[in-house]
């Protein structure tokens, strides 16, 4: 995982409502419906169990410190569902007793390593790369439905690439993935029963679909844009080339934050309403 600069999330909260409309254009579902089907339900369904919940998030000082405006934008992100939200005083420890003291059901807490959403009552934990995996796939899984090439290419053999395989993998789709460290590679696509390619080319040349969750910049080019392509890219930084993001930004579903973060809300409302 990446650490997230002021300069990725300083945007989010204000162009949360664009994002919203210009994914409906895109993948025909805005961000709060997105999330739901991530969490494997209905959206009208699960918002019947917003009421009465309140998450309280909590700034994280360890590691290399605090985001400039990271709380901020996840109060953003989390009220865009519905949930009622706060954000603690304190920081740490004391941040979180405070949450608890003003009546919190959940906690967001982040910090370099970890992402979680926690509801307190019912000890259900949701996890951001794992939500943000399933939210990224969820949206190329809709778009791919559609075609007759069902072929997904996924860089990056890291836990959001692994997690991506685990939920595209369905039987009328061939999964691909390329890590530029083969070892690694190697060893997720025997765990997953996917295939692999000998180079970043070869892989992008298999499929018309990818997801890109590498660490690197400039995955993607604009030769690897076939009629039909469609890449999500949760990978911070954005592992496509800038030309390519102005030039087919109607193929492509990116963000720092948003799907995963919604994606999480909706997981732990699914879990309850399953209790
Ligand atoms: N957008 C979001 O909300 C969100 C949330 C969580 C994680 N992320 C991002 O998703 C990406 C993946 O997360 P992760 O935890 O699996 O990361 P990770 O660092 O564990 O794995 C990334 C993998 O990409 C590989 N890689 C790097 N450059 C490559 C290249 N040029 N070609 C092929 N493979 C390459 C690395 O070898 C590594 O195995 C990261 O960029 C992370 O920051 C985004």
């Amino acid at each position: 995982m990446t650490r997230l600069r002021y300069d990725d999330i300083f945007h989010i909260s204000e162009q949360l409502t664009k994002y919203d409309s210009d994914l409906r254009r895109i993948i025909d579902m805005g961000l709060n419906e997105l999330g739901a089907a991530a969490a494997g339900a209905n959206l009208t369904e699960l918002q019947k169990y917003i009421k009465g919940e309140c998450v309280g998030i909590v700034p994280i000082t360890s590691g290399e410190g605090i985001i400039n405006s990271f709380s901020q934008t996840i109060k953003s992100i989390i009220d865009f569902t519905g949930l009622t939200s706060f954000i603690t005083n304190a920081t740490d420890v004391a941040g979180i007793a405070e949450a608890v003291e003003r009546k919190a059901t959940m906690l967001f807490i982040a910090d370099d390593a970890t992402c979680k959403l926690l509801h307190l009552k019912k000890s259900i934990i949701a996890d951001n790369s794992e939500c943000t995996s399933r939210g990224f796939a969820t949206a190329l899984k809709n778009k791919i439905k559609n075609s007759d090439k069902k072929k997904i290419t996924i860089l990056g053999a890291g836990p959001v690439g692994q997690m991506a395989a685990k939920n595209l993998k369905a039987d009328d789709i061939e999964i691909i993935i390329y890590d530029i460290d083969k070892e690694k590679m190697d060893t997720a696509a025997n765990n997953l029963g996917i295939g692999t390619a000998k180079s970043l080319q070869e892989a992008l040349d298999k499929s018309n679909f990818y997801f890109e969750a590498t660490t690197s910049i400039n995955t993607i080019k604009e030769n690897d844009i076939k009629a039909d392509t469609f890449i999500a890219a949760p990978g911070v930084p954005l592992g496509i080339d800038e030309t390519v993001i102005k030039k087919h930004a109607d193929r492509i579903i990116t963000d720092t934050l948003e799907i995963g973060v919604i994606t999480m809300v909706f997981t732990i409302l699914e879990k309850l309403s399953i209790i």
